[in-house]
């Protein structure tokens, strides 16, 4: 299985495995980590789910929709490296994949 490497709010990193064809969110969330709240369940309309992707892997991504891009622009913690996590298939591609959970809005 993929590794995806999380880092919490309060600076703690943690590697964790998911499984291929969850979203990122949905490993995240079925690790535990409960600060990404995910409240509309990924369907890309909450925002909650947001965060900041390491540079590197930026490239690797699928393309960001414009329904993602609109979400995105409600948060005040929007960088260059923000993405919705439930809009990030997790594949074997993204093994070592690391992403940071942003601020709360
Ligand atoms: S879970 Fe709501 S936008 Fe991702």
């Amino acid at each position: 299985m993929p590794k995806l490497v999380v880092v919490t709010r309060d600076g703690s990193e943690r590697a964790v495995e998911g499984d291929v064809g969850l979203s990122v969110m949905e490993v995240i969330r079925e690790n535990g980590f409960d600060e990404l709240l995910a409240l509309c369940g990924g369907c890309c309309s909450c925002a909650t789910c947001h965060v900041h992707v390491d540079e590197e892997w930026l490239g690797n991504l699928p393309k960001m929709s414009e329904d993602e891009n609109d979400l995105l622009d409600s948060s005040d913690h929007r960088n260059g490296q923000s993405r919705l996590s439930c809009q990030i298939p997790f594949t074997q591609d993204l093994d070592g994949l690391r992403v940071t959970i942003a601020p709360e809005d």
